[in-house]
């Protein structure tokens, strides 16, 4: 009995070193940690901000990565009017059907799509990429942890590789990315795309934008449930306040 328990020990304290080890292995740095406008308790998303984003997600990351749950009309939300919400989507092309010939049509996007991923299959997606997956971004910030500080540290955590490290080809070194090598060109240049804003198109501009348009694009509504917990909140202060007059009351006459 007392070996068996040793023995189970053992195994325990072997698993765990295992596991130390390969999680050193796998080792990333820290996130940067960056004060978003979102953040706390009464953070709100900066509209302009999102706007930008979505603009470096249209024509930088849209490239490789699909954001299957992102509808167009959800976009009225960054502050598009309703004929700016229709042109956005009319410019993508969504497969329809089938008709009444049992034949499916391609025809422009409509807002009640969601945006069209842009390859037709994960096997066209890693064919592409040279075997690598672009994973899909519109819950990205919620799946990883740390997720906006992680999304904008990985957009601007490119680095050469250290002396004496090789890369496969189709392979980048990236601090922030857990093993170091990932199969995802550093996607931001300077000055890449034009913002209709005339802010400068920055590598760390562009990162920090799409970030936030990404956390939009996870919990898009993050805002509601922020006001919805500060009126909880009021609430049960008046309510407590009230609570401990009323029993003022009562207890008065009681000497
Ligand atoms: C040329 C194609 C390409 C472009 C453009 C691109 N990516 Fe990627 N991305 C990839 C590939 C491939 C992977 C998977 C990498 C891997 O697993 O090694 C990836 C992975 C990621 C990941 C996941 C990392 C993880 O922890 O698994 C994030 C986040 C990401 N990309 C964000 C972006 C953003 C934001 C943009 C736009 C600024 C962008 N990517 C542009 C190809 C691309």
């Amino acid at each position: 009995m007392r070996l068996l328990k040793l023995s189970a020990l053992l195994v325990a304290a072997g698993v765990a070193l295992w596991s130390a080890g390969s999680q050193a292995a796998e080792g990333a740095a820290e996130p940067k940690q960056i004060s978003w406008p979102h953040d706390g308790f009464f953070g709100t998303f900066d509209r302009a901000a999102l706007q930008r984003g979505f603009k470096v997600y249209q024509e930088v990351c849209h490239a490789c990565h699909a954001a299957k749950y992102l509808t167009f009309r959800s976009l009225a939300d960054l502050g598009f009017n309703e004929d700016e919400v229709k042109a956005l989507a009319a410019a993508y092309t969504v497969t329809d059907g089938p008709d009444e010939n049992g034949e499916m049509f391609e025809r422009p996007a409509r807002p009640s799509d969601t945006m069209p991923s842009p390859f037709p299959n994960p096997q066209a997606a890693r064919a592409a990429n040279g075997g690598a997956y672009p994973p899909d971004l519109s819950l990205m910030s919620k799946a990883r942890h740390d997720g906006d500080n992680y999304v904008f540290s990985l957009l601007t955590g490119y680095d050469d590789p250290p002396a004496g490290e090789e890369l496969a080809p189709g392979q980048y070194y990236n601090h922030y990315f857990p093993g170091h090598r990932i199969g995802m060109p550093p996607p931001l240049m300077p000055d890449q795309i034009t913002y209709d804003d005339g802010t400068p198109a920055t590598v760390d501009q562009m990162a920090s934008d799409v970030t936030q348009f990404l956390a939009w694009a996870a919990e898009p509504k993050m805002e509601e449930r922020k006001q919805t917990g500060i009126k909880v909140m009021l609430f049960l202060i008046v309510l407590t306040v009230l609570l401990y007059l009323y029993k003022r009351k009562v207890w008065a006459d009681v000497h």
